[in-house]
């Protein structure tokens, strides 16, 4: 399938910027902030959910750059920037492990692409996990990751938002069994 990227519009909340609510950052608008106080309202351990998803997140990127030895990471669904992010864990171990954000909210790419301005091994792409053929043909994925070496793909957070007709594990098996090779 195609999907369509997210228009901008503070008026209606969006899933990076709840999230960004419920981590405690300031990237959110108050169509945000309503929804995801009524998340806290309904189910305050949300808080603690969302801070350890990113634990989760920052324990993997160490794990397949430290222990594993990958040295590309795709990341899809990355989020609004907070403090630690992927980038900067795998970059600790080994400066030159390349990470590409993928993500189809506007507002995250913004972001992203500010606090990249100057990188040379990070990148923000935009892009939609529901299209895996968009992703795997993209020319910013495929010029920015080698595709003759293993790729490392993360997707926390975010297989959750695709809906059952929207076939989510096609999706994710499209992307796992995609082989190293151009297409
Ligand atoms: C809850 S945040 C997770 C952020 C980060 N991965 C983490 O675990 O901390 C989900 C992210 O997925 C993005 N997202 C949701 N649906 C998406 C889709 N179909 N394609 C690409 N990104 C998507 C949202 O814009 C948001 O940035």
């Amino acid at each position: 399938m195609t999907a369509s990227p997210i228009p901008f519009d503070a008026s209606q909340p969006h899933v990076a910027r709840v999230y960004d609510y419920l981590l405690g950052g300031k990237d959110n608008f108050a169509a945000d902030r309503a929804v995801g106080d009524r998340m806290l309202a309904s189910l305050p351990a949300v808080q603690l959910g969302v801070r350890a998803q990113r634990d989760v997140l920052g324990r993997v990127a160490r794990y397949l750059v430290g222990e594993v030895g990958l040295r590309q990471l795709l990341d899809i669904g990355s989020g609004l920037p907070t403090a630690d992010n992927v980038h900067e864990i795998a970059q600790r171990i080994d400066p030159a492990t390349r990470v590409v954000y993928l993500d189809n909210d506007p507002i995250v790419l913004a972001h992203a692409e500010a606090l990249l301005a100057d990188e040379e091994s990070t990148f923000a792409v935009d892009g939609d996990l529901r299209n895996p053929a968009g992703t795997l043909t993209n020319p910013d994925v495929r010029k920015h990751l080698d595709w003759e070496r293993p790729i490392g793909l993360l997707m926390c957070g975010i297989l959750h938002y695709v809906l059952d007709d929207e076939q989510p594990a096609d999706v994710v098996a499209s992307l796992y069994h995609a082989d190293n090779h151009p297409v």
